[in-house]
């Protein structure tokens, strides 16, 4: 088949929010080229794999989809193949690029994301590799085009980075320190989003509570929840450790804010915690859940849990299942414990057997999801504004929604009403999904 003149791009997104909100940036540097996008990755003149290394799941999946490109890459001369993200900002990756896939043409990090079109343009014109990875930066770019997924709503990076150090993870080290953009650019994103149909944010960092951009993050919140056009506002991710009284007061007052939560804890158990890093006791995370159902008595909580830590025990798991019972989480994410290597976890030699780690998995997953049905019936017949956002995954004759709580709703509904937050009755209710229809009292 030829090519000449081909000129469009696939990006593969692995990973985070963040991840996903920087590849709308690459996309609109890919567009800003002349280029357009595609599905047909093997015919793509543009590969871009944007890469997560959270969890080795996360690796292999990024190796493989890479695997795949080879020929394609070989038969086409003209074919570039970029590899960016989290990935990237290790050195052992580096190498086994290097060594392994020789013919991927441009590498770069996560802290030179605003470089891309330089460093694309190189390789395209002079037909030469690029590796270049930035170690840090101190600042957020302003002004770098993107091309958003949804025009109803938006993903809107408010700080970066990560200063935690929870001993597990890989974060810190791949995204840098913490750094945050001022709440004039925050707003004027937002406003300019707004003008353009926008109606929910979600407000993205590794911890914005520890927004630092010269306002708290509350008073970020409700400088945000006066924008004109803006119904939803929705945050991620929070750390418990310094989730404050302030914060949890603009759910009290704040119009737009989405009543949920997502916070993860990762264990129940104070012994796991410490070791972990993560600075706060079980006590005290019960005690924030308990001052935000105060605030807000029907705030649907969410989590993250990890099972299998280093030195994790049949009592620290049993604290873990207990800690679930007594929060009821709408839904939580669960992970088994991943190796990842230069994290003062991963050198630990008391690690836990991989049939103890998917024992206790499937002992936590069925908990959460004993729970998840009891909560999922109590939206049985209630009526509940969601966001249209199209046509259903599952049954493309209905549309599908979101509630506040981001459960997913399919409905009988008209495409004309895409993008609009409109009171939905619940006329199903079943653990995973909940069916509606349009309450009568529209308009
Ligand atoms: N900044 C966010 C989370 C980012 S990573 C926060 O602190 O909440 C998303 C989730 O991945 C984490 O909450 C944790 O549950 C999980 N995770 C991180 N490192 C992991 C590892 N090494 N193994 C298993 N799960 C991990
Ligand atoms: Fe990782 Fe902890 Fe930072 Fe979250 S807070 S990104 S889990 S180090
Ligand atoms: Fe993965 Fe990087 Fe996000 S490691 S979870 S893509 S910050």
């Amino acid at each position: 088949m030829a090519r000449t003149g081909n000129r469009t791009y696939n990006i593969v997104t692995f990973g985070c929010q963040m991840n996903e909100r920087d590849s709308e940036t690459l996309a609109g540097m890919l567009e800003e080229l002349g280029y357009e996008q595609t599905d047909d990755r093997l015919a793509a003149s543009v590969v871009v794999l944007n890469t997560c290394s959270v969890r080795e799941n996360a690796d292999k999946r990024f190796f493989g989809v890479l695997g795949q490109l080879k020929h394609s890459r070989e038969e086409d001369p003209d074919k570039i193949v970029a590899v960016c993200g989290c990935m990237m900002q290790q050195q052992s990756v580096i190498d086994k690029l290097k060594s392994k896939y020789p013919w991927v043409d441009l590498i770069f990090g996560t802290h030179n994301i605003g470089e891309f079109p330089r460093l694309f343009a190189n390789v395209r014109d002079e037909r030469r590799k690029i590796t270049e990875i930035w170690e840090g930066s101190d600042t957020i770019p302003e002004g770098l085009p993107a091309k958003r997924m949804y025009s109803f709503k938006s993903y809107v990076s408010i700080m970066q980075g990560c200063n935690n150090f929870c001993s597990y993870c890989i974060v810190p080290y791949t995204r840098g320190r913490e750094r945050s953009r001022s709440p004039e650019a925050i707003l004027e994103e937002i406003r300019g989003l707004a003008a353009g149909g926008c109606k929910e944010v979600t407000l993205l960092g590794q911890n914005v509570n520890s927004y630092a951009g010269g306002v708290s993050f509350a008073q970020l919140i409700r400088m945000i929840d006066e924008i004109d056009g803006i119904e939803r506002i929705r945050f991620m991710t929070s750390h418990p450790k310094d989730l404050s009284d302030e914060l949890i007061g603009c759910f009290r007052d704040c119009r737009h804010l989405c009543r949920c939560f997502h916070l993860p804890v990762q264990s129940g158990s104070d012994r796991v915690l410490a070791d972990m890093n993560r600075k706060y006791t079980r006590e005290r995370y019960l005690e924030r859940v308990a001052a935000l159902r105060e605030a807000c008595p029907d705030i649907a909580i969410t989590t993250d849990i990890i099972v299998g830590f280093p030195g994790e025990t049949e009592e620290d798991f049993q604290d873990t299942l207990d800690l679930v019972r007594r929060v009821r989480y709408d839904s939580a994410f669960t992970f088994l414990y991943s190796v990842r290597g230069g994290t003062p976890a991963a050198e630990r030699k008391d690690q836990v057997p991989e049939e103890i780690k998917h024992d206790r998995f499937n002992r936590l997953i069925a908990e959460i999801h004993a729970i998840q049905e009891e909560i999922g019936k109590s939206y049985q017949d209630k009526v509940l504004p969601v966001l249209i956002e199209g046509p259903s995954k599952t049954d493309p004759a209905m549309m599908t929604g979101r509630t506040e709580s981001l459960k997913t709703v399919d409905l009988p509904a008209c495409e004309t009403l895409v993008g609009k937050i409109v009171p939905v009755r619940i006329v199903k209710a079943q653990t995973f999904s909940l069916y509606g229809e349009l309450a009568a009292d529209r308009g």
